[in-house]
């Protein structure tokens, strides 16, 4: 079996850019028709950003936020006059890691970048800038290095020709490139295992429709889109032998937060003896969150279900609920891939092994 994975043809899009003076982030509510990058000049314009979905999915948040980090300390050297200590910057930016903090709450992997950028601070001396640089950088590429090894190791534990079905987008768009449960898929593709590829279309924000049909396509990775209520029917029919899902959020006891509408999805699959893969990097585990009752789930503005594409396709006075993660507790989980390794049947006792320290 091949082993080796053409990255250029599996890995063309990139949602950010720094540009050295901005940041440039790939507009995700205007895809797949317009391509357009939206130019944030600070911090809190990342931060808006962030909590409008023009950036969007748990790593590429984080990334996101780093730079916004960079960017705030910019602001601050034009705006306040000299700051003299990586100590003094510190203070200054805290107020603007709590506001990229608060964009979003579900993902740990913001939360996680902050933490790295607050460490690179608190190290510092004099170089304190371009540390900062330094980390937002090292943040984005030890990210693509992490895809590409989870997108190795996943594909492992796929049988050739089998069939998988994605839900919400985990790839480049959501990633610093290739993808973790998106990269699994192009890695299997590329190696001749994975024959079939399924996307839920992921309502209320087409996820699937819009963004990951969208970039298989660019791969030349033959998809097929299913209506998220088509995923049982699908498995029934003995088309997909794996669920492969990203995370944005995956607890000490193995219980994973992703897109609403996954925990059904490893419902579904264990009832029919489908494997259910979660594909997400280290920065996405939280063993400080003993399990998935903690997670603060979070609701945006049940406006995204009154319509489509702009249309309101809802009665005017309908009340609507719109939580927009859910938890897929461990015991339904054959297997969690991250750069680390597999972690086999989660439990509170294979995390603190591969997470504890
Ligand atoms: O609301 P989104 O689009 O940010 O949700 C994204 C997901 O749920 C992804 O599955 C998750 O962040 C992993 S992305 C590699």
């Amino acid at each position: 079996m091949k082993e080796e994975i053409d990255y250029a043809r599996y890995d063309r899009i990139r949602p950010i850019r720094w540009t050295g003076d901005m940041l440039e982030l790939l507009d995700q509510r205007k895809l797949p028709f317009t391509v357009e990058y939206v130019a944030c000049r600070t911090a809190s314009a990342v931060a808006v950003a962030i909590h409008a979905l023009i950036v969007r999915g748990a790593p590429a948040i984080g990334i996101a936020a780093a730079w916004g980090v960079v960017l705030a300390a910019r602001e601050l050297d034009a705006t306040a006059g000299a700051i003299e200590t990586a100590a003094e910057a510190a203070e200054r930016l805290e107020p603007v890691m709590q506001q990229l903090n608060a964009a979003r709450p579900t993902a740990v992997n913001l939360a996680w970048a902050l933490a790295r950028m607050r460490r690179a601070l608190a190290n510092a001396g004099d170089d304190w800038r371009t540390l900062l640089f330094r980390e937002a950088q090292a943040i984005a590429s030890e990210d693509l290095a992490a895809n590409h090894k989870m997108g190795k190791l996943g594909a492992q534990l796929i049988a050739k020709g089998s069939g998988v079905l994605t839900h919400c987008n985990t790839g480049s768009l959501a990633t610093a490139g290739f993808g973790t449960a998106l990269g699994v898929i192009r890695a299997g593709v590329a190696q001749g295992r994975i024959d079939r590829v399924f996307a839920g279309e992921t309502r209320p924000w087409l996820q699937g429709a819009r963004l990951t049909v969208w970039e298989l396509q660019q791969d030349g990775i033959d998809a097929t889109l299913i209506a998220d209520s088509a995923a049982s029917h699908l498995m029934k029919t003995g088309q997909v032998q794996w669920v492969i899902v990203g995370a944005d959020r995956i607890c000490a006891n193995g219980d994973v937060a992703n897109k609403i509408g996954t925990y059904q999805l490893a419902i579904a699959a264990r009832y029919h003896g489908v494997k259910f893969m979660v594909v997400a990097p280290s920065s996405t585990v939280d063993m400080a969150t003993p399990s998935g009752g903690k997670i603060e789930i979070e609701e945006r503005d049940p406006g995204e279900l009154f319509g489509v594409g702009g249309v309101r396709t809802v009665p005017e006075g309908v009340k609507a609920w719109n939580p927009v993660f859910d938890v897929a507790p461990s015991e339904l989980i054959d297997a969690i891939v991250t750069e680390r390794g597999v972690v086999e049947r989660p439990n509170r006792v294979s995390m603190q092994t591969f997470f504890g320290h």
